[in-house]
């Protein structure tokens, strides 16, 4: 896999800077990537997991940068897209000293990323992250963070499903819709509740008994179905992938009888093509990366001194975004995900573009 941008590279610009970072005695293995910093500094968090090869770590550093970049200026925010993996399990190597040099590494970039929480790293690593230095975002309450982030991101979901809503019934509201949500995790358990407010009737199911017995004592209409696929197969008007990816397959699709799909699960789209899958069955797909961004304008909040309402007004602009891609999607006569796309390019090719302007 190159780095540099290439004939077959999807994006208009390819990355601007990948970062290998390695301590030997603390066993750090880590891969920043930077995709773009147009809109500014780039955001995004840092993945720890033990990749079968350092190929695969890297394929998944470009992948998950460039999709920050999307992510970031569809949220409106002043900053670009990066992402960081950590090489290893960190279960057997995460240690103080681990995450401190890496720490370094990030210190090093002096602000052109800024790194967070992601899969295998948690708010109290951000705090001994930020020991070594001052891009981090994600920190802990006590420390100036803005703490969890799936508040926010439900939010935000619940908003953009409220513009798919609109789109396809004429009304935000989702009184009397019945909304499959996949996944009663920290997100679901939020959007639950959003549901619940706005008069849905929910319908449920997760792999954990846990989180089916948080159903039961906190909202006992929530109907639970057995697993994922009878939730597709259910008659509801709504489906929230709330889980994992690739949610949206060859298998669920076609059985999907659902007319929106809004949820927080991030790559929800198995492959390339599924979202012309899902056009031609007539359902309307909010993308997942401007739905979910709740989350990372929750974290990037701390960057001006977390401010938990102006986060919120922010996130309640997916609503905005969300309807501005449908219509896009609608005049252009391309997908939702497409039109989304082209909107986030515009606006990093756009702003991107007035760095031009001298100063003096
Ligand atoms: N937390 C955030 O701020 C945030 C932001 C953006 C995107 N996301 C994405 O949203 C999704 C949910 O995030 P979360 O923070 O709630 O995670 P979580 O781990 O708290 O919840 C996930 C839930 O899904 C359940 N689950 C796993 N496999 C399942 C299956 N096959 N069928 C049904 N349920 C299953 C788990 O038991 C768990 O309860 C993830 O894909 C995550 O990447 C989260």
């Amino acid at each position: 896999m190159g780095v540099f941008v290439s004939t077959d590279d999807p994006g208009p610009a390819g990355h601007e800077q990948v970062v290998f970072c390695q301590d030997r005695q603390s066993d750090l293995k880590a891969i920043i990537g930077i995709y773009s910093t147009a809109l500014g500094p780039a955001l995004g968090g840092t993945r720890f997991y033990p990749y079968a090869s350092e190929e695969a770590a890297l394929a998944d550093v470009l992948d998950l940068s460039r999709g920050m970049a999307y992510k970031n200026a569809l949220a409106g925010l002043d900053l670009g897209g990066g992402k960081a993996v950590i090489w290893g399990d960190p279960d057997q190597v995460k240690s103080e000293a681990l995450l401190r040099a890496y720490g370094r590494f990030v210190q090093s970039l002096g602000g052109r990323y800024y790194t967070a929480c992601d899969v295998g790293t948690y708010v109290a690593d951000m705090d001994v992250i930020a020991r070594e230095t001052r891009y981090v975002t994600g920190r802990s309450v006590e420390h100036g963070g803005a703490g969890d982030s799936s508040v926010l991101t439900a939010w935000g979901v619940f908003q953009g499903m409220r513009a798919a809503a609109e789109h396809v019934w004429g009304s935000p509201s989702l009184r009397g819709r019945r909304v499959g949500v996949a996944g009663l995790g920290k997100v679901g358990r939020h959007l639950t509740g959003h549901l619940v407010d706005d008069g849905a009737e929910v319908v449920a199911t997760d792999v954990d008994p846990r989180a089916l017995e948080w159903a039961r004592t906190n909202h006992p209409a929530v109907a639970l179905v057995a697993d994922t696929a009878a939730l597709v197969a259910a008659d509801i008007d709504v489906y929230a992938p709330c889980a994992l990816g690739g949610a949206l397959n060859d298998d669920s699709v076609p059985a999907l009888r659902a007319r929106v799909v809004a949820g927080a699960a991030n790559n929800q789209l198995a492959h390339p093509g599924i979202e012309k899958l899902l056009a031609d069955r007539g359902i309307l797909y909010a993308p997942d990366y401007v739905v979910n961004a709740g989350g990372v304008i929750q974290v990037a909040d701390e960057i001006e001194g977390f401010n938990f309402d102006r986060a919120k007004l922010r996130a309640t602009r997916i609503f905005d975004t969300t309807r501005q891609i449908l219509r896009l999607a609608d005049d252009e006569g391309v997908p939702p995900a497409v039109a989304a796309d082209r909107l986030a390019e515009r606006r990093m090719a756009d702003v991107g573009r007035l760095r031009a302007i001298h100063l003096g």
